[in-house]
């Protein structure tokens, strides 16, 4: 474990994931890892091309993979995760043991609203609302499972997120 326990960000596409973590890694002075840019970065692809090409569970082992060396990282790291990384077991395992993990909660409205329909959403089709609701009832307790707080960012600015974030995240090893 690192001498101080990363922390990941987690919950539904368009929570404001990324944008939050990467205030707090600005504010904070930490390294800041979107999950979703790295696993581009290192196969050369957009997420759309690669579920496209090779299929949603050989993304999901990406993302396993690239979560398993942030958490492996000595150098505490602030840890934007794709929406669907809490479906593999393995990986939120991985996340309570060692990182702490906040789950930002977002309404059906807040989620429709913040995000941008295209090709950019592999797992939204031509009604991306019923598509969400889905999602997200089918994710709820695996979150809730994974996480060790909660934000409810319906009425929050991604800086007002990072703000709480930094106030309720304990600055020391022990997570459980
Ligand atoms: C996914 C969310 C996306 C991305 C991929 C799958 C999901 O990340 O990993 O499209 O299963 O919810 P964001 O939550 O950062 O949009």
């Amino acid at each position: 474990m690192a001498s101080r326990p990363h922390v990941a960000l987690i919950g539904m596409m368009g929570s404001g994931k990324s944008t939050a973590g990467f205030w707090l890694a600005q504010s904070e002075g930490l390294r800041f890892v979107d999950l979703d840019a790295a696993i581009e970065e290192r196969h050369g692809r957009s997420v759309s091309e690669i579920f496209k090409a090779d299929g949603e569970e050989r993304f999901r082992d990406m993302e396993q993979s690239e979560l398993d060396g942030c958490m492996t990282s000595a150098q505490p790291l602030i840890v934007s995760c794709g929406g669907g990384v809490v479906l593999r077991a393995g990986n939120r395992a991985l996340l309570r043991q060692r990182a702490w993990v906040c789950w930002l909660r977002a309404s059906i409205e807040t989620l429709t609203r913040r995000i941008r329909t295209g090709n950019s959403r592999p797992l939204l089709g031509e009604n991306p609302v019923a598509d969400l609701i889905q999602i997200s009832d089918a994710r709820a307790a695996l979150y809730a499972e994974t996480a060790h707080r909660v934000i409810d960012v319906d009425s929050l600015e991604a800086s007002q997120v990072a703000e709480r974030i930094k106030h309720i995240w304990p600055h020391q090893p022990s997570l459980r």
